[in-house]
């Protein structure tokens, strides 16, 4: 189980406190991987936590090593449409999940199932391991994904710019929290990362 949240690097940077106060509240984590993050709010902090997954190996894997953990719940499916059938959360995370998702799609969506004033926090990739930065439009670009064990994969993914991630926030009904850049410990690593948060507005 995860001891904080790496939004960026490990051990670096903000931690689980980007979130607020999660005890007792209803969260909602969309990619969740193997599931390390969610077990760690329900059991560290107290959250109730939806953990979702389109990747029925990731899913396998959460449930094999978290799946007894008391309130966490895990699903397997697409999470735009599950927010969309779901009763309203007080928070929406995702650690590197919303890349892979139009945001034009996912935003509405985690709008709507967010109570007002509830909170959308979410880290994104900004420069990649080439040195290079976001894209100044909304348009999915394709990034190589290095897992241990497996050749080189592409995958198409948002990279915005930090004005973009605002503009599209504002304009699917969030105000803006902050939007911090996250370095890498290694100075000669170029990669970034952008934690991004919000809140559901009232209008
Ligand atoms: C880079 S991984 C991050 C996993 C986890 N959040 C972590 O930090 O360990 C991104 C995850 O998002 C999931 N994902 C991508 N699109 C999704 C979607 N539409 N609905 C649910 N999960 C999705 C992938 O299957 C993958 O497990």
């Amino acid at each position: 189980m995860a001891g904080s949240i790496d939004w960026g690097f490990w051990g670096e940077g903000p931690g689980t406190e980007a979130l607020g106060e999660v005890s007792g509240k209803r969260v909602l984590d969309i990619g969740c991987g193997t599931g390390r993050y969610a077990a760690h709010l329900a059991r560290a902090h107290g959250a109730r936590v939806d953990a979702i997954d389109s990747s029925a190996t990731q899913l396998r894997r959460a449930r094999g090593q978290y799946g007894n953990t008391g309130g966490v719940s895990f699903v397997h499916g697409d999470a735009i449409e599950y927010a969309r059938a779901g009763t309203p959360y007080d928070v929406v995370y995702s650690v590197h999940g919303l890349s892979y998702i139009d945001p034009d799609r996912a935003l509405p969506a985690i709008r709507d199932a967010l109570r007002t004033d509830g909170r959308l926090v979410f880290s994104v990739l900004h420069t990649n391991a080439e040195g290079v930065g976001p894209s100044a439009s909304v348009r999915p670009r394709v990034e190589e994904v290095r897992l241990s064990g497996h050749a080189p994969l592409s995958v198409h993914v948002w990279v915005l710019s930090p004005s973009l991630w605002e503009e599209l926030l504002i304009r699917h009904g969030f105000d803006i929290e902050g939007i911090e850049i996250l370095a890498a410990p290694d100075a000669a690593n170029p990669v970034r990362c952008q934690l991004v948060s919000g809140v559901r507005s009232r209008s």
